[in-house]
């Protein structure tokens, strides 16, 4: 499939809370985290806020409408992925690396040490998938704060703690 990639703009707000709820049906295929299939999502006013901060950008079809998104926001030096998400149907094509890389490119222009995220340990597109990118788990002993209290976080929302972790990319091109 043909995809482009660009900063997200405010007419994209109302295509991506479904597009976070179809990327999210990958988990239907995991019955112990089926659940997170019809967990929240990113509002929309979260979604603009992040966009007019600049930290948001989309991969379209090809008409120009958006089939994935990812966006974050700069702390402790780093850009913190905050949500990367693909439509269902077009998951496993690339989408989802491109779009981490152009996050690695908005760290490297802006002179940030590189990535980080939280995310799930033992699920098959979440940590291996970081990890082949170059991404390595932060221990808990080098948890930053901020990092430490997004997985606190995670945690008071169900997430379960024990399968959870931060990760974090460095020397992003
Ligand atoms: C994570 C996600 C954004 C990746 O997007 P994508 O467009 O499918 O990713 P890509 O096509 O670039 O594939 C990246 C890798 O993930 C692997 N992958 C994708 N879907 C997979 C699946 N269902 N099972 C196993 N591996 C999978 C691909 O094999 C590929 O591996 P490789 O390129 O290293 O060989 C997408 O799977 C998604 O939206 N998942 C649901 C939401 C989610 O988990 N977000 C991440 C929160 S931390």
């Amino acid at each position: 499939m043909k995809f482009g990639l660009r900063a997200a703009t405010t007419g994209d707000v109302p295509h991506l809370p479904g597009i976070e709820r179809s990327a999210a049906k990958a988990f239907l295929s995991l019955p112990d985290l089926a659940w997170i299939a019809d967990d929240a999502v990113q509002s929309e006013e979260r979604h603009r806020a992040l966009i007019e901060n600049r930290t948001a950008w989309v991969a379209t079809d090809e008409g120009g409408s958006p089939i994935g998104f990812l966006n974050g926001e700069v702390f402790e030096g780093c850009f913190h992925i905050l949500e990367v998400a693909v439509r269902l149907d077009a998951q496993g094509q690339g989408i989802g690396r491109a779009l981490i890389d152009l996050a690695g490119q908005f760290a490297a222009a802006n002179e940030l040490a590189g990535l980080t995220l939280t995310t799930f340990r033992d699920v098959p597109w979440n940590e291996p998938l970081y990890r082949r990118l170059g991404f390595r788990i932060v221990e808990n002993s080098d948890l930053t704060p901020k990092l430490a209290r997004i997985l606190e976080d995670e945690a008071g929302t169900g997430l379960p703690a024990e399968r959870r972790c931060a990760m974090k990319l460095t020397g992003a091109r």
